[in-house]
C-alpha cells in the first residue's frame, strides 16, 4: 500500500545524519505510517464496499456454503491471478472461498515438489477479508460444518470447451440443487488455467485486497533501504555530495535474460510471430539510457534471476549516470535466501513495485502485474501526470521501443475485459488510459 517509503519520508520532511540510523527510522516510521494511515486510506481505497451490488441487496455472500479449489501453483504471479480467478469464481457463485494452498517452490512437473504452503502465510487473511468485504470473503476450513456435503464439479478442458461453455456450467452451479451443497469442490486444472470471465477492474480489486504479511514486507523495507543507502554513498562518490539520502530515486528494472527465458521467448516469438518478446541485454542497456528526462545519476536496481547473479557483466556497460545494483552487490542475497521461492520472489516484487520508475518485459506476467499495481495506485490518488518520468510512478517496456530509442511507456488498460493480456503478454501496451 505505502508504495515508498522514502516518500513518507519526504513527506515527513526528514533530515537524518546517520545512514545506517536513518534505515532503521525508515522501518519504524513506515510502520507507523501504515498503522495510522491505512485504516482512513483503505475506506477511500475501497469505494466498491459500498458498490451497488451490496446497496440494492441484491448480491450478498452466502456465508456458511464454500468453494474449494485445487492447489495454486507455478510462479508468484501466476499464483495471484489464479487465486483471483478462484475469489471471482467463488464470487460467481455466491460462495466463501476455502482458503486456498499455494506453492512455495516453483517446479513444474513434480507435483510432490510443490510444497505447499498456506495462503495466510503469504497473505494476511483478516485483511483481506475486511479490505474485500461484500465483494469476496476467504474462509478457513475450521468453519466447515459437514465435509461430506460435497459435490464435485469436474471442470471441462480441451479444445471443445469454450468460455462459454465454462459460463454456463458456473451459472448452473450457482442454482438449485448445486447451491444446496455445503462445499463444491473444483477438481481439475490448476486455476491459472480456467477460461477468464471477468474484466481487469475485478482483478485489480482483488489483488487490492492482497496485502503482504508484516514478515514479508518488512524483508522488502530491508531491501528497499539497502538500496538507498548504498545507492546513495555511491551517488557521493561520483561527486553529487549536495544528495540527501531520501531524495535518491531509484530505478527497478526487471531484467529477463535468464537462458530459460530466452529460450521461452523464442519460442513465443515462433510461435505468436512477434518479434519484440525477448531483448537482449544490449538492448535494455541501451533502451533503460535513453529514457526521456531521467535525471542521472540514478540508481538501478536489477531484479533478474539468482543464475545471472554469478555473472558479472550484468553490472557493466551501463551508461554514465546509471549506477547498477543487485542482490549481490547490495549484500543482500542472504536476507533472500532464508526464503523459498514463492516469499523471495515477493520480496522482489515489492522492490519493484515501490521503485520510483519501473521498466519490465511486456511479456511477463511479475512485470504485468507490477505494471498493473503502478497503475491502480496512480488512478485511486487521482494523479493527473501518468506517463513518463513526469508521472508519480512510471513504467515503460524495454521490450517494446519508444520515443528517441528509449523504452515504451506502459500502463495497465483498466477497462480491458479480460486479463489475457496480463496473463500471457502482450505487445499492444500503451500509456493511454480510457475511461
Ligand atoms: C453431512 O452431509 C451428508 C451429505 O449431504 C449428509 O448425508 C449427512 O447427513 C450430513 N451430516 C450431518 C451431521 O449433517
Ligand atoms: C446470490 O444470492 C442472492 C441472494 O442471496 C441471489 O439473489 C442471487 O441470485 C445469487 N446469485 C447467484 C449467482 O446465485
Ligand atoms: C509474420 O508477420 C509478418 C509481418 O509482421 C508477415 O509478413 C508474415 O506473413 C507473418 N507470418 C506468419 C506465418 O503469420
Ligand atoms: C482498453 O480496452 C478496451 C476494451 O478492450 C478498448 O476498448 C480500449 O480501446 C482500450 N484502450 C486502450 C488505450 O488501449
Ligand atoms: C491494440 O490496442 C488498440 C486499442 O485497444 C486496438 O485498437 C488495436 O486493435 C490493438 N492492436 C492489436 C494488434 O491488437
Amino acid at each position: 500500500m505505502d508504495i515508498s517509503n522514502r516518500n513518507h519520508l519526504r513527506f515527513l520532511g526528514l533530515r537524518l545524519n546517520s545512514l545506517a540510523c536513518k534505515c532503521v527510522a525508515l522501518v519504524v516510521i513506515a510502520l507507523v505510517f501504515r498503522a495510522v494511515f491505512l485504516p482512513t486510506f483503505n475506506k477511500n481505497l475501497f469505494a466498491f464496499d459500498n458498490g451497488p451490488l451490496t446497496l440494492n441487496g441484491e448480491f450478498r455472500i452466502e456465508k456458511t456454503k464454500f468453494l474449494e479449489v485445487p492447489q495454486i501453483i507455478w510462479g508468484l504471479n501466476n499464483q495471484k491471478i489464479a487465486f483471483a480467478r478462484a475469489a471471482l469464481t467463488a464470487r460467481m457463485l455466491n460462495r466463501t472461498l476455502l482458503m486456498p494452498s499455494m506453492s512455495a517452490s516453483l517446479f513444474y512437473k513434480e507435483v510432490d515438489l510443490l510444497q505447499p504452503i498456506s495462503f495466510d502465510k503469504v497473505f494476511q487473511f483478516e485483511k483481506f477479508n475486511s479490505l474485500c468485504k461484500g465483494f469476496i470473503q476467504l474462509g478457513r476450513y475450521s468453519e466447515v460444518s459437514n465435509f461430506s456435503d460435497v459435490f464435485e464439479l469436474q471442470k471441462g478442458s480441451g479444445r471443445r470447451w469454450t468460455v462459454k461453455k465454462d459460463l454456463d456450467q458456473l451459472r448452473q452451479f450457482s442454482s438449485n440443487p448445486y447451491d444446496r451443497y455445503e462445499i463444491i469442490q473444483v477438481v481439475g486444472k490448476n486455476p491459472f488455467l480456467w477460461h477468464d470471465h471477468w474484466p481487469v477492474k475485478d482483478y485489480a480489486k482483488v489483488f487490492e485486497c492482497l496485502v503482504l504479511v508484516e514478515e514479508i514486507s518488512r524483508e522488502a523495507d530491508k531491501i528497499v533501504c539497502k538500496i538507498i543507502e548504498i545507492g546513495s554513498k555511491e551517488i557521493r562518490k561520483v561527486g553529487q555530495s549536495q544528495i540527501v539520502v531520501d531524495s535518491v530515486p531509484y530505478v527497478a528494472v526487471h531484467m529477463r535474460i535468464e537462458k530459460d527465458w530466452m529460450i521461452h521467448c523464442k519460442k513465443l516469438e515462433q510461435r505468436s510471430n512477434i518479434s519484440e518478446i525477448c531483448s537482449s541485454k544490449e538492448e535494455i542497456l541501451e533502451r533503460v539510457g535513453n529514457i526521456v528526462g531521467l535525471k542521472t545519476p540514478a540508481v538501478i536496481y536489477l531484479a533478474v534471476a539468482d543464475t545471472l547473479l554469478e555473472d558479472n557483466s550484468i553490472l557493466t556497460g551501463w551508461k554514465e549516470g546509471l549506477l547498477p545494483f543487485e542482490k549481490k552487490k547490495l549484500g543482500v542475497v542472504e536476507v533472500y535466501k532464508k526464503h523459498p521461492y514463492l516469499i523471495q520472489s515477493a520480496i522482489d516484487y515489492e522492490v519493484c513495485l515501490r521503485s520510483d520508475v519501473f521498466i519490465g518485459n511486456s511479456f511477463s506476467t511479475f512485470s504485468s502485474l507490477v505494471v498493473l499495481d503502478r497503475t491502480q495506485k496512480m488512478i485511486k490518488m487521482g494523479a493527473r501526470n501518468i506517463c513518463g518520468v513526469e508521472a508519480k510512478w512510471p513504467s515503460y517496456s524495454y521490450n517494446l521501443r519508444g520515443q528517441s530509442r528509449g523504452p515504451r511507456p506502459w500502463l495497465t488498460n483498466m477497462s480491458d475485459l479480460n486479463l489475457q493480456a496480463i496473463s500471457y503478454g502482450s505487445n499492444n501496451v500503451s500509456c493511454r488510459l480510457s475511461s
